[in-house]
């Protein structure tokens, strides 16, 4: 990046100059380091997942640097920072989305309760059932509402009969909050939700497989208040069952939904602490700078 392109990045409106000077001179510094080590807890003791030398390229061009990080069980971990800065690209590393772009190479390490998750003997299709995902803009296929719930299942034999299959498609749409708007049109489109609707319904799909772990990549930047409401209280609800690591734009919803908050930063991450350390008294001069608004 060029530095008129960096001083662009950081707005000054309003802001102390001097303060956004120094800010650019520590993002200067970062873009020149080989290796920049995370600050803050980035490593837990009760981790599912762990994430370490983590780099990835398109191409010759490199998106994440050197990442190490654990994902704790049960945890809500936001990841968050300014757009470009590689939150979906390492989202992606942890199902291993990223094999899905052809010039992309991953290095490193990324294990699940041990499990080397790039092992070249480890099943994908498993894996993302596994560690599921919800996307930005809600995705069903265009089958029923029943059809969206109830592939997963079939396709993981998770249901020996019909009315297992019944049962799993009910509790799911129940734990994703959808039972009662969709119980008495199961069998329409599941296109003709709402987009709120929509996207309960590819969180119902994703849990109808029995995920570990569930990323989401801005799964409400789509949504309206309300819906965006509903589904962060569902995040709070999913989370006694599943470890979710979510990515948002909005430091809002990181601050209302998650325990801890990673900061992502030209493709390094920064920082990692309890979401509160991170909103109230961030260690890092560019997490302080981003969580202040001075970077678009
Ligand atoms: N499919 C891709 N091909 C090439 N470059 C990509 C691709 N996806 C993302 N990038 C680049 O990788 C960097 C990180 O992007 P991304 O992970 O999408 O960031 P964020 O989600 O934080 O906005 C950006 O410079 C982006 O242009
Ligand atoms: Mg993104």
């Amino acid at each position: 990046m060029s530095n008129s392109k960096l001083s662009q990045s950081i707005s000054t409106d309003g802001a102390d100059p001097k303060i956004s000077e120094q800010v650019l001179d520590v993002e200067k510094d970062l873009l020149s380091m080989e290796s920049y080590s995370t600050i803050g807890n980035n490593l837990v003791e009760d981790a599912k997942m762990s994430v370490r030398n983590v780099n990835v390229f398109y191409g010759d061009k490199q998106a994440i640097f050197d990442v190490h990080m654990d994902i704790k069980k049960n945890e809500v971990i936001a990841m968050i920072g300014p757009s470009g800065c590689g939150k979906s690209t390492f989202l992606r590393t942890l199902n291993r989305m990223n094999d899905t772009i052809d010039s992309c190479v991953v290095s490193g390490e990324v294990t699940m309760d041990g499990e080397n998750l790039y092992d070249p003997k480890l099943d994908v299709v498993e894996l993302r059932a596994r560690v599921g995902m919800v996307f930005q803009k809600p995705n069903p296929f265009p089958k029923s509402i029943f059809e969206n719930v109830a592939y997963g299942p079939r396709l993981h034999g998770l249901a020996d009969s019909k009315v297992d299959l019944d049962e799993l498609v009910e509790n799911s749409l129940k734990k994703a909050g959808l039972w009662e708007e969709a119980k008495d049109r199961l069998h329409q489109p599941g296109t003709g939700l709402s987009g709120g609707q929509q996207q309960r319904l590819c969180i119902a799909r994703a849990i109808a497989v029995e995920p570990e772990v569930i990323l989401m990549d801005e799964p409400c930047s789509a949504l309206d208040p309300i819906a965006t409401a509903r589904i962060e209280e569902l995040i709070e609800e999913l989370s006694q069952n599943f470890t979710i690591a979510i990515v948002t734009h909005s430091m809002q919803q990181a601050a209302r939904v998650s325990h801890r908050t990673a900061y992502f930063h030209l493709g390094k991450l920064i920082e990692v602490n309890p979401t509160e350390t991170v909103f109230t008294m961030p260690e890092h001069k560019l997490t302080e700078a981003y969580i202040t608004g001075r970077f678009g």
